[in-house]
């Protein structure tokens, strides 16, 4: 009985920051409370090369606030006087204004047809014998931030013998398409990051302009590649039916268009696109969400100080323990004791393979062998460690002390001293030698 509209969403969703936005002004003439820049998407079918071409189109959405009363029609001198085609939205629809309410540069607007394939799309208060030629539209208005994203079902509703081609936009024609919003699914944000064994709320919601019940379905995409089906709720029953462990629903938020997920305890193997699709009549919307793991390293390194004598060597290793994802950069610097001047990064660092829990999280170790020189007394060795969970490195560090090798100094004496004797020897030998050559008498 439904047809699902995330296809058409999706097609939105992807064709993001393609075309820049219209330089609009937020705030539209009287009658109109908001005012936002949109580009139109559409393809067309070219016969001969067996392509479809994509056309785009700058529109504008026009939405009425308190200011204009029970969906009058706004005058055409409150627009204004361009030749871009309008979408104007009546008042009595779903309530899009809070969601268009953010700063324009940072929203993202497309409007695309929504074919219905000869079906008719049946709406509660519409007389099903004028809904058969409407045009449908779905806009999705996305926070380029991701603070949330919107998907808005359009409808223009057309009597007979107003207009022969609804929905057929024609460049440079500033035409006014009066429609109404029957049903709005919003998530926020579109991508969730969490660390494991918490309580994540997963937000979706939405709002219908005539009562209606609305049936909600949680679906997550695995990133393995598997679909599990985690919660369903039916309006007309008025049940939750959990269909996996740990998430749920508050049901008596349902019918006020709150159609939150709350997943608890979460585990790595939560990771996933999570699509809550919300349908009401023979219309559904689908709005996804991205959960991401992220678990911080604990990162410990095997010394906390060293003394060492010229000469010696010590492993110095950096134990990074428990993350999540596995991508991690970890690099062991020299610093020099004057903090401004640059460390050097050591080179010869080995590290020891990832080693994973079983709750999913990683392991692993870079050591190096350090041979102590005078050179290195006084400085730091440094383990920096960075990873997508972590607002800035870790650091963890070793003060490294080398004295002078007292013992082999004074064997290195010993030995100069007898070869300053044996020099002074072999000088006086030759000495000898030379006066006694020196006599020839
Ligand atoms: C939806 O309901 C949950 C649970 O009561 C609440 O925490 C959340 O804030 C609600 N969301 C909205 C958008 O009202
Ligand atoms: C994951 O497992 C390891 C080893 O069993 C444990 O030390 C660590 O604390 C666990 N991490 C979380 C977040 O539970």
């Amino acid at each position: 009985m439904s047809r699902r509209g995330g296809s058409a969403a999706a097609c939105c969703l992807l064709c993001i920051g393609l075309v820049g936005n219209l330089n609009g002004i937020a705030t539209a003439g009287p009658g109109f409370s908001r005012q936002l820049p949109c580009v139109f998407e559409t393809s067309k079918f070219i016969p001969l090369s067996k392509e479809t071409e994509i056309i785009r189109l700058n529109v504008r959405l026009l939405l009425s606030g308190t200011g204009s009363k029970g969906g009058q029609r706004p005058q055409p001198e409150n627009l204004p006087p361009d030749k871009i085609p309008s979408f104007i939205v009546q008042e009595s629809s779903a309530d899009i204004l809070p969601y268009a309410n953010e700063d324009i540069e940072m929203l993202d607007c497309r409007i695309s047809p929504y074919y219905t394939a000869g079906t008719q799309i049946v709406w509660p208060g519409r007389d099903i014998r004028a809904s058969s030629s409407d045009a449908w539209f779905t806009c999705t208005i996305t926070h380029t931030a991701g603070k949330y994203t919107t998907t808005v079902f359009l409808v223009q509703e057309r009597k007979e013998k107003e207009d022969p081609n609804p929905g057929q936009l024609l460049p440079g024609i500033g035409e006014q398409l009066h429609v109404s919003a029957p049903l709005l699914v919003h998530s926020s944000p579109t991508l969730r990051r969490s660390g494991l064994a918490q309580d994540v709320w997963l937000h979706c919601a939405f709002s219908t302009a005539h009562r209606a019940e609305a049936t909600v379905q949680w679906v997550l995409q695995q990133k393995g590649g598997h679909r599990k089906r985690l919660m369903a709720y039916s309006g007309s029953s008025k049940r939750v039916e959990g269909l996996a462990g740990r998430a749920e629903m508050v049901l008596e938020e349902i019918p006020k268009g709150n159609a939150s997920l709350l997943l608890r305890n979460t585990e790595v193997r939560d990771e996933g696109t999570y699509s809550c699709s919300v349908s009401v009549a023979s219309l559904t919307a689908e709005q996804a969400i991205q959960l991401q793991i992220e678990e911080k390293p604990t990162v410990t390194v095997n010394v906390n100080s060293l003394s060492l004598v010229e000469g010696e060597q010590h492993k110095l290793v950096c134990n990074i323990r428990h993350y999540y994802p596995h991508d991690i950069q970890v690099q062991w610097l020299r610093e020099p004791k004057d903090s401004w001047k640059v460390p050097d990064v050591v080179k010869n660092v080995l590290s020891s393979s990832h080693r994973q829990s079983s709750n999913g999280t990683y392991s692993s170790s870079r050591y190096f062998l350090l041979t102590a020189s005078l050179r290195d007394n006084g400085h730091r060795y440094t383990c920096r460690v960075d990873h997508p969970s972590l607002r800035s490195p870790i650091r963890r560090s070793v003060t490294v002390e080398v004295r002078e090798a007292t013992s082999s100094a004074w064997l290195l004496l010993l030995l100069l001293g007898l070869a300053v004797s044996l020099l002074g020897a072999l000088w006086y030998h030759h000495r000898v030698r030379s006066t006694a050559k020196t006599k020839p008498y």
